[in-house]
């Protein structure tokens, strides 16, 4: 059957105190409804519906890029309503999934295995089995296992309060019948709502199997509603990533103390220590040593290369068997070839380093182009702006840049050039040649100090 999925997410979150709505509180550096969105998209649905109501225009705002339909539920009358909103859209062969924004861990492969269990004529219902299922709905099973109802904790009994069987809130149903069943639903409850978890009543009474599917861990269905559970679920996420790194053969120094918020592609023998933070797309080729503290965003680290501890790396390319820091900073755009050393308190930005080269300390490379085996002397730095324009520095193969040399962009050192230390350079300088900018150094005949006037 086509797959139609709806997502919840209509809550306002409360107990967030925060004036960000509750699913775009962050889990790894993004909100939790986008979370959601991508594990459902791995489900290839013909649809994505997400239901919001509080914070509407901000929810919206910040996932426009979505590929999915924004249905509004403009009171908030329980999640049989909610749901109720996004049937008009999905047609009547499909089988409906319903997720909620703020439940960011729920797996793909546990959706896949709900989906498969539900029918034309089988409804599906993820469950968990929890020491204090106190707060959740409760799955009220027959005495031969099958499931009967599910029973909202403030409806329930003292008998069925003891049940530690409880609802995720997570289902599956064909859209025929779930549309004929959200529209009999009645707010004859402790709460006076329309409970989506009254169909499973509807379904039983009608002779259409239920099929219970009880989640491996309760973990992935945990839902959001205050900042405690939100660093919970940022902790169950960082363990998730961490564990995948070392399944995929990465040496983690302390698996507590990595974190991994986007796609991370390793080669073998790769080892990370602590404190490491990993955003947007990265990869890391074989045998590269990540050291603590250093935050790794949309990059590429060729094989054998070494990150030394906090360093700051943001959408650079860099080649193999190079040497990074400590304490070095890419803005976005580098690009450095193999062997190219990058030392303590140097900055590059949209820089490309050709092979074997080194700037090993306090430098700014600000749109440079610089060559093979170039050596840039301390506290050299490229003058690429003009207070209105910015210009390249080209430093040709081989060329040597002494200590403190400012580089007014745009200028060409030529291949092997010298260029003397405290020079200010402004125009090109020809290969293979000294050239240096400096005063002439004089020494005073007879100068005193001052002494102090009693
Ligand atoms: C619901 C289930 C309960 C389950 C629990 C799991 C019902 C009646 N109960 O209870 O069995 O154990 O989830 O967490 O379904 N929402 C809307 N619009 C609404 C109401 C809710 O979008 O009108 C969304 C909320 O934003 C939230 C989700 O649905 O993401 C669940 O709503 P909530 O009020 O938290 O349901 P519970 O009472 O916790
Ligand atoms: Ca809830």
């Amino acid at each position: 059957m086509p797959l139609s999925i709806v997502i919840l997410a209509a809550g306002q979150g409360k107990r967030m105190r925060s004036d960000l709505p509750k699913v775009l509180q962050p889990l790894a550096g993004r909100p939790l409804l986008s979370h959601v969105i991508a594990t459902a998209r791995e489900l290839e649905p013909s649809a994505i519906q997400v239901v919001y109501g509080h914070g509407g225009d901000r929810v919206r705002t910040a996932l426009a890029a979505a590929p999915v339909t924004w249905v509004l539920q403009a009171e908030q009358l329980g999640t049989g309503h909610a749901v109720a909103q996004a049937m008009p859209q999905v047609d009547d062969r499909d089988l409906v999934l319903v997720l909620y924004g703020d439940v960011p861990l729920i797996r793909a492969d546990t959706l896949r295995q709900l989906v498969a269990l539900a029918g034309p004529k089988r409804v599906a219902l993820l469950t968990m089995e929890l020491d204090d299922p106190a707060g959740y709905g409760r799955i009220v099973r027959s005495a031969r296992g099958e499931v009967q109802r599910i029973v909202e904790e403030k409806d329930a009994t003292a008998r069925v309060q003891r049940i530690r069987e409880g609802n995720t809130g997570v289902l599956a149903a064909p859209a025929k019948l779930l549309r004929r069943w959200l529209a009999r639903l009645r707010t004859n409850n402790a709460q006076g709502e329309l409970y989506l978890t009254d169909i499973v009543a509807m379904a039983v009474k009608e002779k259409i199997k239920v099929a219970p599917l009880v989640v491996a861990s309760p973990a992935e269905v945990q839902g959001v509603n205050d900042k405690l559970q939100l660093a919970g679920v940022e902790a169950a996420y960082r363990a998730r990533r961490a564990r995948e790194l070392m399944e995929a053969g990465a040496t983690l120094v302390d698996p507590t103390r990595v974190d991994v918020r986007g796609p991370l592609v390793i080669g073998r023998d790769v080892e990370i220590d602590v404190n490491v933070v990993f955003e947007g797309t990265v990869r890391l080729g074989d045998r590269v040593r990540i050291g603590p503290n250093c935050v790794i965003r949309d990059t590429e680290i060729g094989d054998d290369t070494q990150v030394f501890p906090n360093c700051v790396i943001d959408r650079a390319t860099i080649g193999p068997a190079c040497n990074i820091g400590p304490f070095a900073r890419f803005r976005p755009s580098s690009k450095l070839a193999r062997g190219v050393h990058i030392g303590n308190f140097v900055e590059v930005k949209n820089s490309v380093l050709g092979e074997g080269s080194k700037s090993n300390h306090l430098t700014y490379l600000g749109d440079a182009v610089v060559g093979a085996k170039v050596n840039v002397g301390a506290g050299t730095i490229t003058c690429n702006y003009d207070g209105v324009n910015k210009s390249q520095t080209h430093i040709d193969d081989g060329a040597f840049i002494g200590s403190g040399a400012m580089l007014v962009a745009p200028v060409r050192i030529g291949a092997r050039a010298t260029i003397g230390a405290g020079s200010v350079i402004t125009h090109d300088t020809p290969p293979d040649k000294l050239t240096l900018e400096r005063a002439k150094q004089v020494t005073i005949d007879g100068w005193q100090r001052p002494t102090k006037k009693t």
